[in-house]
């Protein structure tokens, strides 16, 4: 199956109370691991690529023909969509023409009338090539030059014009936080989620900061009207503390567990497993 864009999922999941799940790509295993989990529970998936995660892995055109040629080769048949996490203006555009089904545009650091005038020429070029945009406003919060902030708080009427552009998910920020909470973390402000949902129609909000936030909040944000949840640093840390455990072994001494498949393979299954759970708790399982 060809990939897709995130629309008709994101209408899915608003339409089923459910969420789906925005898995960040970070290196081979994490392009299998994130299809196969995909594809053994029947969910739809989105696979978010970074600017970080472009530069790392051959730019958006070499990841496109990746995931694609992976999802032929797997014989991927539920909804995939490959998406730009956090996009600049070029980072949007260069992957728009290298194959990717979707994307995000973050004008959330510009002054909000620039960010809705970029915010709408993205949706135009976008949805001319049947590729679906999220936007960004009020910014999420996260570790910048090594201080964590507490979190940020979008303005809700600058949210409903920014849902005016005809975008199709909105990430505002609610309190969440890029990756690991803080210890006194004030958890997510549901008061201003449910003063957003009431400003912008049937538009599906995004969750940024998946990592860590306690099960609980994350029903409740999605009984709200949150239809896409991302997470990144959790599955970063099961790939790596899978691949520690694998050294610490010694299990590369042994036979041929030098070989560097035999060495990553506990961490690309860890990365299956936990992407597994979340698509359980996100209720996405099943729906493909
Ligand atoms: P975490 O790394 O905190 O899970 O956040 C991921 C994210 O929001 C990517 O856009």
């Amino acid at each position: 199956m060809k990939m897709v864009n995130a629309t008709e999922m994101l209408r899915a999941a608003r339409a089923g109370g459910y969420a789906v799940g925005h898995f960040n790509l970070n290196n081979m295993e994490s392009v299998r691991a994130f299809l196969l989990a995909a594809q053994e529970t029947r969910s739809p998936i989105i696979l978010g690529v970074s600017g970080g995660t472009a530069k790392y892995m051959g730019g958006y055109r070499t990841i496109a023909g990746m995931v694609q040629g992976f999802m032929d080769y797997l014989g991927v048949t539920v909804p995939v969509a490959l998406h730009v996490d956090h996009g600049t203006l070029q980072e949007v555009t260069d992957a728009m023409e290298s194959g990717f089904s979707s994307v995000m545009f973050d004008g959330s650091a510009l002054p909000i009338g620039e960010n809705i005038d970029k915010t709408r020429a993205v949706v135009m070029e976008a949805h001319a090539r049947g590729i679906s945009v999220e936007a960004e406003v009020g910014g999420i919060g996260g570790e910048e030059d090594g201080r964590v902030n507490r979190g940020e708080f979008a303005d809700p009427r600058q949210c409903a014009m920014l849902a005016e552009t005809g975008i199709d998910c909105l990430a505002a920020g609610i309190g969440n936080i890029h990756g690991k909470y803080p210890a006194d973390w004030e958890g997510l402000d549901f008061a201003l989620l449910a003063d957003i949902r009431a400003r912008i129609g049937g538009l599906p909000l995004v969750l940024h900061g998946g990592s860590g936030i306690p099960v609980d909040m994350i029903r409740k944000s999605i009984s709200l009207g949150v239809g896409k949840i991302n997470v990144n640093t959790e599955l970063q840390i099961a790939f790596t503390e899978a691949t520690r455990q694998y050294f610490l072994a010694g299990r590369d001494r042994e036979s041929r567990g030098f070989t560097p498949r035999a060495a990553l393979a506990p961490g690309l299954e860890a990365t299956k497993k936990l992407c597994i759970e979340k698509m359980e708790l996100f209720g996405s399982v099943g729906r493909a």
